[in-house]
């Protein structure tokens, strides 16, 4: 057991964090207006390369002419091995409004490799007078990634947030299927003649969990590729849910509704929460560790079981 206190994480909402490219700026309103707490406006992957300028241009301007709202507002730059990402940061640190908050670094392999992005971040903002510090995001897709992900995770004070990128981790781990998230046809065990399908992506979702709960950074699960399967993003978030993870992307708007539901705890999970919280008082008055909830042992763990529940709840609630 460390004596060293669990750090908080980032006490914003991150049910969904609302993809688009860069090169679209016609969906830009729409993601404003829609229901994702974090939007991530893309440079990377989904933009052709002719296209990079252009994208920066536009997301320069719809960072301070949108109206934004309460969102919290991130740019995914292009990863460091390509000869884009400098630019990427330069202009957005050096042109956009302060409204810009965070930064998305892709396929990160190793701390130093915030340690150069927050290098040049922090030259820019010193030598141009900005007020609000960037605060980063990045993504855990590449088998260097998931081997280094405790020491990117304590790698800046800048870092919030952890995702998945199921596509890039499964091709930079040689994994044989073209699925972005969820259940993959070849992966089960077999008892007798009946197929139980294992989950892929339970061994680095909790991977990075635990990096980012040590040091306080809100874990995060990447894309689901199948847009039409509303059942398929469902039960891959309320596994990601069950595992720690705060929330989920969406590349359409149709998965937002799905996220923000698997990712608000319901309101009998609330409740429960807060009934095994009101017994474990009872339990302390009556100089107990542990009682009885409906027929089940509540000790003080459940405390913090249920205080995980009830906390998520208010913050979603004062938001
Ligand atoms: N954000 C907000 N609105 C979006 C949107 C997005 N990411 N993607 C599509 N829309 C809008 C469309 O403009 C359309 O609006 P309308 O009803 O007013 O015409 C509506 O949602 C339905 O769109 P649809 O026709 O089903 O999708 P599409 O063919 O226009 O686009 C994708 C589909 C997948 C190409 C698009 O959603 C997209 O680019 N997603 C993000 C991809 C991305 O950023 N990837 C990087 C991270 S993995
Ligand atoms: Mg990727």
């Amino acid at each position: 057991m460390s004596f060293r206190l669990q750090p908080a994480t980032p006490a914003r909402p991150n049910r969904c964090q609302l993809f688009g490219p860069g090169s679209r700026p016609a969906i830009f309103e729409k993601m404003a207006s829609s229901e994702a707490d974090v939007i991530n406006l893309d440079l990377e992957d989904s933009v052709a390369p002719d296209d990079k300028p252009e994208a920066r241009k536009n997301i320069i301007e719809a960072i301070g002419d949108i109206d934004w709202g309460k969102k919290h507002l991130s740019v995914r730059i292009n990863g460091l091995d390509t000869p884009y990402w400098y630019r990427d940061v330069v202009d957005l640190l050096e042109q956009s409004s302060e409204r810009l908050d965070q930064i998305m670094i892709p396929k990160v392999g190793c701390a130093a490799d915030l340690y150069a992005v927050d290098a040049l971040v922090t030259a820019i903002e010193t030598a141009k007078g900005r007020k609000k510090k960037i605060a980063f995001e990045v993504i855990i897709e590449s088998a260097a990634g998931v081997a280094h992900v405790e020491e990117i995770a304590a790698a800046s004070p800048r870092l919030q947030a952890m995702s998945l990128g199921a596509a890039d981790y499964a091709a930079s781990m040689g994994m044989q299927t073209t699925g972005i998230g969820g259940t993959q046809e070849n992966y089960y065990m077999l008892h007798g003649e009946t197929r139980h399908y294992s989950d892929p992506w339970h061994w680095v979702q909790t991977a990075i969990v635990a990096a980012c709960r040590t040091h306080g950074v809100l874990p995060v699960d990447g894309p689901f590729g199948d847009f039409s399967d509303d059942e398929g993003f469902r039960a891959q978030s309320r596994r990601s849910a069950t595992l720690g993870m705060v929330g989920k992307w969406a590349i359409h708007p149709k998965q937002i509704a799905l996220a923000n539901e698997v990712f608000t705890p319901s309101a009998e999970a609330v409740a429960e929460a807060r009934e095994i919280l009101a017994a474990m008082e009872q339990a302390k008055k009556d100089g107990l560790g542990a009682t009885v909830y409906k027929g089940r042992l509540v000790d003080i763990a459940s405390i913090k079981q249920a205080e995980v529940i009830v906390s998520q709840a208010e913050l979603l609630s004062a938001g």
